[in-house]
């Protein structure tokens, strides 16, 4: 199966699992973290303090409560220090757990953010980049659906750059 990108607010989709990009006591934040706390509704806050917090480049899963999805997977980006930090491959870590747990829940299909890219300060370009290796080296060796779900103009532009084509823009989307 081909990773699949589209423009889109992640809680709208309808995939076995979404991906947050959540902190590391996973208590909720701005950003993409903001907006699945906000629409999946107090119990999710509930099920994360029971949880003991994520370390960076791991994942943590809990229900969908009222999103269409049957789980979160909560990954804890590194922050962008500049590059020397390790945060390549802690950015990779968060994808490969994320994916890893996805199977183990039997997800067929995955949603993720640019993880890090936002409040975070990941350089979107490199984020990208890192989001698609570590995804492909993945689906080489495992059947499932990926999304990589772009959501802010200036990532969409920056990736449609890269990618010198148009990302879609779908009203609804399947599993
Ligand atoms: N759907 C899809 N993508 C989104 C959405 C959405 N609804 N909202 C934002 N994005 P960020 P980070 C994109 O800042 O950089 C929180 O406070 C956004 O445009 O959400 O990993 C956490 O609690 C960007 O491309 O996450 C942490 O403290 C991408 O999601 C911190 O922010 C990631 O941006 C994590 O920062």
């Amino acid at each position: 199966m081909p990773l699949k990108m589209i423009r889109q607010d992640i809680t709208k989709m309808h995939a076995d699992a979404i991906v947050n990009a959540a902190n590391s006591s996973l208590l909720g934040g701005g950003g993409v973290d903001g907006c699945i706390h906000r629409k999946a509704g107090p119990r999710l806050l509930a099920e994360c303090k029971t949880l003991g917090g994520c370390s960076t480049g791991s994942t943590k899963v809990t229900k969908g409560y009222s999103l269409p999805c049957q789980y979160i997977l909560h990954t804890v980006g590194p922050i962008w220090m500049g590059g020397h930090a390790h945060e390549a491959e802690l950015l990779a870590s968060c994808y490969r757990t994320s994916l890893e747990l996805a199977q183990e829940y039997h997800c067929q299909s995955i949603a993720f953010p640019l993880i890090s890219s936002g409040i975070y300060g990941y350089p979107v370009d490199q984020a990208f980049q890192i989001a698609v290796n570590t995804i492909h080296e993945f689906l080489n060796h495992h059947d499932m659906i990926v999304y990589l779900v772009l959501f802010d103009a200036r990532s969409i532009q920056i990736v449609e750059h890269i990618l010198n084509t148009k990302i879609p823009d779908p009203t609804t989307t399947t599993r």
